[in-house]
C-alpha cells in the first residue's frame, strides 16, 4: 500500500489500556478508504497502556506509539503527537470513546477539500448533545469555562475547550513553539496563539460517556486553566507569579486584620497595665499567622511547580520566608517613612512602602525559598 498518508490521529493516553483495542477498531471502520495512522502518546501510564499500544502496533503498523517518560499533560502530549507526523492533516481526540470517530471523515473533508484551516467537534453547537455524558456537573462547569475563555481570548467558538479537532499540520507546526502546552486547553491555546485568524468549521458532537477508566481532569487542571487564561490576558503586563503572590499577600492582610480584631475583642479589656499591650501581642500573633498562611498558599499555588514537601523542607522554607518578609517589612516602613519626611501624604507613602516591600518579598523568596 503506497498511497500517501492523508491523516494522523493523535490519541493522548493516561491509563487507557482497556479502551485502546476497541478504539483502533472503530477508527479503522470510520476511516475506510483514507490513508491514516494513529499516534498514541502515552505518559508512561502505570496500567501499561504503552505495552498494550505496542502489542497493537505489531499487528497493525498504522498504529504508532510515543511513550513519554518523566513528562505529564494532555496538551503537551497532543502537541508532541501532532509534531511527530508527516501527514498533511492531523486530528486529536480522547482515547476513552467520548469522541465519535465517525466524525473524522467530515472533519478531514472540511480541511483537505473545503478550504478550512481547522474543523472541530463541539459539545455545545446546535444539534450536539451532552446527556449521554452523564455528568451534569461537568456540563455546567464546561459551559462556564467556555464562556470565560471566549471573553478573555476573543475566540468565538461554541466549545473552545473541546478536545476533538483536526487541522492542517503545517498550521500547528508553524506556531507549536509558542503554545503553552499546559493543562487541557490545547484547542483554545492554538486558536488564541496563531497570528492570522483560522477558518474554522464546527461539527456538532454527541458527547458520549467514557467507556473504561476515569477522567483525569482534576482540580490542578482547573487551576492551570485559570492561570493560563490570566497569562493570556494580563500576563505580559503583570507576570502571573507576581499577581498570584500579590493576591495572596492581600489575602494575608485580611487574615491579619481578622485575627487582630478577634484578639482585641477577646483580650482588649484585660492585661491592662502590663508591659506589653493587648494590641502589641495581637499584632504579633496576627503577623505570624498571616505570614504562615501566605507561606502555605504561595507554596501550594504560586510555586505549585516547585512545591516544598516534607517536614524539614517546609520548616526551612518557612524560616527563610519569615526572614525575607521581615527584611521586606523594614524596607516597607523605611521607604514610607522617608517619603513622608520628604512631604508625601501618609496614604500614598504607605502604599509605596507596601509595593516596595512586596516586590522585595517576591524577588527574594522566589530565589531563596523556592529557587534551586
Ligand atoms: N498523555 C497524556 N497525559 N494523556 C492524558 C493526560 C496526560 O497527562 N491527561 C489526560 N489524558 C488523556 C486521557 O487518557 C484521555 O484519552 C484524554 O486525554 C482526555 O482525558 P479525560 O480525563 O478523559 O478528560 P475529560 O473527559 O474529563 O475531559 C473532556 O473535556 C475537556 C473539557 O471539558 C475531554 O474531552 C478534554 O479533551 C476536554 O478538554
Ligand atoms: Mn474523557
Amino acid at each position: 500500500m503506497t498511497r500517501p498518508l492523508q491523516l494522523a490521529v493523535v490519541l493522548p493516553t493516561l491509563n487507557e489500556r482497556g479502551n485502546l483495542r476497541a478504539l483502533v477498531e472503530r477508527l479503522g471502520a470510520a476511516l475506510e478508504g483514507i490513508a491514516w495512522e494513529a499516534i498514541i502518546v502515552d505518559d508512561n501510564s502505570p496500567d501499561g497502556t504503552a505495552d498494550e499500544a505496542r502489542t497493537i502496533s505489531l499487528e497493525d503498523p498504522r498504529i504508532r506509539v510515543i511513550q513519554r517518560i518523566g513528562r505529564r499533560g494532555l496538551a503537551s502530549a497532543a502537541i508532541e503527537g501532532m509534531c511527530s507526523t508527516a501527514a498533511p492533516c492531523v486530528a486529536v481526540m480522547d482515547a476513552d470513546h467520548q469522541h465519535d470517530p465517525a466524525l473524522l471523515p467530515a472533519m478531514l473533508k472540511a480541511v483537505a477539500e473545503e478550504g478550512y484551516d481547522l474543523a472541530y467537534a463541539s459539545r455545545f453547537a446546535e444539534g450536539a448533545s451532552t446527556e449521554a455524558w452523564g455528568r451534569p456537573d461537568r456540563v455546567k462547569a464546561s459551559g462556564f469555562a467556555n464562556s470565560l475563555a471566549r471573553k478573555v481570548t476573543g475566540v468565538t467558538l461554541s466549545d473552545p475547550m473541546s478536545g476533538y479537532f483536526l487541522l492542517r499540520t503545517e498550521v500547528l507546526r508553524k506556531d507549536a513553539h509558542r503554545l503553552s502546552g499546559v493543562g487541557f486547553k490545547i484547542l483554545l491555546d492554538i486558536l488564541a496563539t496563531v497570528d492570522a485568524p483560522l477558518k474554522v468549521k464546527e461539527l456538532p458532537l454527541a458527547f458520549a460517556a467514557r467507556a473504561e477508566g476515569e477522567s483525569k481532569l482534576d482540580r490542578t487542571v482547573v487551576f492551570e486553566f485559570l492561570i493560563g487564561l490570566y497569562d493570556k490576558w494580563l500576563g505580559r503586563i503583570i507576570p502571573t507569579r507576581f499577581a498570584l503572590f500579590g493576591t495572596i499577600g492581600a489575602l494575608g492582610v485580611v487574615v491579619h486584620m481578622a485575627i487582630l480584631a478577634s484578639f482585641m475583642e477577646m483580650f482588649g479589656g484585660t492585661l491592662m497595665g502590663t508591659i506589653v499591650t493587648p494590641f502589641e501581642i495581637g499584632q504579633t500573633v496576627a503577623a505570624v499567622v498571616a505570614m504562615t498562611v501566605n507561606f502555605v498558599l504561595n507554596n501550594a499555588l504560586t510555586y505549585a511547580d516547585k512545591r516544598l514537601r516534607g517536614f524539614t523542607a517546609l520548616a526551612r522554607g518557612w524560616a527563610k520566608f519569615a526572614l525575607t518578609c521581615s527584611v521586606g517589612l523594614l524596607a516597607n516602613v523605611g521607604v514610607a517613612a522617608v517619603l513622608v519626611r520628604f512631604g508625601m501624604h501618609e496614604y500614598p507613602a504607605a502604599l509605596s512602602g507596601i509595593v516596595v516591600g512586596s516586590v522585595w518579598n517576591f524577588a527574594l523568596s522566589s530565589k531563596f525559598v523556592w529557587g534551586k
